[in-house]
């Protein structure tokens, strides 16, 4: 069963799919829950439950960071507490529109652009690159490509911080969301980057659940 808070962006996503347009649900998608007709099932307040543990003692003062597919913002102010000068980023206008205004003067830049096709100034940019459950929320088809794009925006001597959902290796799934097998996470280690430390996580909500956190270093 679809838990409810799934049910729009399984109508969006099916829409555009049916469509040719992979990433084509998600403008729609934030457009309509802005009116109020729809709801965004990541819509939460606090960022990731993976992040904060990570984050314990992590000063980043002094270094840059890069939320991919930002959404409204959880993740990338909890990057720019951190002291990280945030830039955060999604492809959807509306995305960043309200995310500008949940999170009126805070220091985080917040961008409409596209993974697979980012800002040239990007590639090889970030100390920090922060790429949490938005690969998975691209259908297969896109994930070789869109694993490329995060692990390039990586500068040297910078880190990637990957958070995902877990798919058994070979089992079909039914998205959104594609989560990601292990196969898929060790991918990030290309173009130079090496993995420091690959883990399945309980979520601290709800410990039954366990999803990947990634670190990789180039
Ligand atoms: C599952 S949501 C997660 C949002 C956010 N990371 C969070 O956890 O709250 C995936 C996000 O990635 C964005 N997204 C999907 N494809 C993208 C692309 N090609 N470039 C930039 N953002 C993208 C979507 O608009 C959506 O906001």
């Amino acid at each position: 069963m679809v838990d409810p808070r799934d049910v729009d962006a399984s109508r969006f996503a099916g829409e555009a799919l049916a469509k040719g347009e992979p990433t084509g649900w998600f403008e729609p998608l934030y457009a309509a829950a802005s009116g109020g007709a729809a709801v965004v099932p990541w819509d939460l307040e606090a960022p990731h439950g993976l992040l904060p543990e990570w984050g314990r003692g992590v000063d980043g003062s002094g270094r840059s960071a890069l939320v991919v597919g930002c959404g409204y913002g959880r993740d990338a102010e909890f990057t720019a507490s951190l002291g990280f000068r945030t830039t955060a980023f999604d492809i959807s206008e509306t995305a960043i529109r309200d995310a500008r205004q949940r999170h009126a003067g805070s220091d985080v830049e917040y961008v409409t652009a596209d993974l697979l096709d980012p800002p040239t100034e990007w590639v090889g940019g970030f100390d920090l690159v922060l790429e949490s459950i938005t690969v998975q929320s691209m259908p297969l088809s896109l994930r070789a490509e869109a694993t490329e794009r995060v692990a390039g925006l990586v500068a040297p001597g910078g880190q990637l911080l990957v958070i995902s959902g877990i798919r058994p290796e070979g089992a079909e799934v039914d998205g959104p969301p594609w989560p990601l097998t292990r196969g898929e996470i060790d991918a990030f280690a290309t173009g130079g980057l090496r993995p420091v430390r690959i883990e399945s996580l309980p979520l601290p909500a709800n410990p039954e659940m366990h999803s990947w956190r990634a670190t990789f270093t180039r």
